[in-house]
């Protein structure tokens, strides 16, 4: 049954439906302050290392958003005792690991990319394991190739079929020499949980260096594990013989963070966001910058403003990139923002093939925006990188109207939201519960800036 949820806070504290649709009265500038946690391309991945231990760990500021329940759900099915001790404080406990029924598995088929990082910790604790079909967001084709080819190296059998992957190591798992085509975060995250346990030295050449990686790499070494991150995108990992538990706060939520300052350009408003660190956000901060951005950096958070609200932002060009380039995360956010740069700004993806598609509908709502199947080239270009690239060429300033949306994956849903709340009139976000794979508090936060709206969601 749907209800009418005025209570924002009662809404922003469920994880929401994808059927939720909200309604926003727009035109009015974002204000105020809320706080971002644990990243969830952090804390997922630390939930699986739990796994890994022979004690409990407990992860803090862990945010409570539909990807990390998909996890929370696996760990249990496998029998990993999962307690939550106070808000986002989980306490994880794998001594009593066990094999899943495949129903139990699969009834997480499709909900999300993570458990394709369960197969070296299952490989480990079980000697077998099974992987559902993955989901995730429909940015491009996302292939694991990556992943299978390391598990290989590693000495695992892959049998994939329809009904999703299934892995055994009839000679246990060993160390290995790999290089990846291309530094993916996810095989990089593969490579890890299950090179520490491995008999022997991995040695990972082409590795992803995000700061998400390299908080699990702190977390890994905390239960630990050996690894050094060496010059050059080249990571050694000297496996040991047990891992323990750990204590650990995650690493708060960049793209959370930097979807929060678009959201406050794009509005001409102003949002102090608690939580977010300079470092991790200086590639943001210069495009910010250059935008026409303004922010203060405290000890506590940033502020991210419009300085002169009312008055058109600057173009850039931007390339998106693996870290420390400019995240394939935030250009979808920082899009809705450019539509109010005066002149041409340039946006190429050159991380997924289809994480442009977003922009047709900002143009129903007045933006002009055409996106190039194959990038551009000239001037907007350092060097071009992969075949896949696509290019997004924005023209400004144009005055956005109000429309009904639907939402097509995570960061574009929010960019969906940013847009509806610049847009002069009402407007309607439906499939909202894909945003809440990724936000937390969605409507919460929304209701703390001010934001004019009503939320209705599934009972
Ligand atoms: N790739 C392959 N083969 C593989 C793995 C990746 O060809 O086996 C390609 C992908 O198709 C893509 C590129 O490599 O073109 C990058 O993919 P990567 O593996 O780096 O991404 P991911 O691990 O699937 C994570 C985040 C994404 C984020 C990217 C890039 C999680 C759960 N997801 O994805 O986050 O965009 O890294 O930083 O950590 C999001 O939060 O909205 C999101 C999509």
């Amino acid at each position: 049954m749907n209800s009418l949820v005025k209570d924002a806070k009662k809404a922003g504290e469920r994880v929401g439906l994808i059927s939720d649709t909200i309604t926003i009265h727009g035109g009015k500038p974002l204000n105020g302050r809320i706080r971002v946690r644990g990243a969830k391309n952090l804390a997922t991945k630390a939930m699986v290392a739990a796994l890994l231990g022979s004690s409990e760990s407990v992860l803090r500021d862990v945010p409570n958003i539909s990807d990390v329940k998909v996890v929370r759900d696996l760990l249990e099915v496998h029998g990993v005792l999962v307690t939550e001790t106070a808000p986002g404080v989980l306490h994880l406990d794998p001594r009593n690991v066990l094999q899943a029924h495949f129903a139990e598995i699969d009834a997480h088929a499709g909900s999300s990319r993570i458990p394709i990082l369960f197969c070296g910790p299952l490989l480990h604790k079980l000697g077998e394991a099974f992987i559902p079909d993955l989901g995730g967001c429909r940015i491009g084709n996302r292939p694991i190739n990556f992943h299978l080819d390391a598990l290989r190296a590693f000495g695992a059998v892959v049998d994939k079929s329809y009904e999703g992957i299934h892995l055994t190591a009839p000679d246990g798992l060993k160390g290995a020499k790999i290089e990846f085509p291309y530094p993916s975060v996810g095989a990089t995250e593969q490579v890890l949980l299950t090179a520490v346990l491995a008999k022997g030295t991995t040695e990972l050449k082409n590795a992803a260096i995000e700061p998400e990686i390299m908080d699990l790499i702190a977390i890994l070494q905390k239960m630990g594990a050996i690894i050094s991150v060496e010059p050059n995108r080249v990571i050694l990992i000297e496996g040991v013989e047990e891992l323990g538990g750990y204590v650990h706060t995650a690493l708060f939520d960049r793209n959370e963070a930097a979807s929060w300052a678009s959201a406050a350009l794009a509005t001409g408003g102003s949002i102090f966001v608690e939580g977010a660190h300079q470092i991790d956000l200086m590639t943001f901060l210069n495009v910010f910058r250059k935008a026409g951005g303004a922010f203060d950096i405290e000890d506590d958070g940033i502020r991210f403003y419009h300085p002169n609200p009312g008055h058109p932002l600057k173009p850039v060009n931007v390339e998106t990139d693996v870290h420390p380039g400019f995240m394939t995360d935030w250009q979808q956010p920082l899009i809705v923002a450019l539509t109010q740069a005066e002149g041409r700004s340039v946006v190429h993806e050159t991380v997924y093939e289809n994480r442009l598609g977003f922009t047709s509908a900002l143009n129903e709502m007045g933006a002009e925006i055409v996106v190039h199947e194959h990038g551009l080239d000239g001037d907007y270009r350092r060097v071009p990188k992969r075949d896949l690239e696509q290019a997004a060429v924005i023209v400004g300033p144009t005055k956005l109207k109000a429309a009904n949306v639907h939402v097509p994956d995570l960061r574009g849903g929010f960019s969906y939201l940013i847009a509806a709340l610049a847009a002069e009139g009402t407007s309607t976000v439906s499939n909202m519960g894909i945003i809440s794979r990724g936000y937390e508090h969605i409507v919460d936060k929304l209701d703390q800036l001010g934001a004019d709206f009503t939320f209705e969601a599934q009972d």
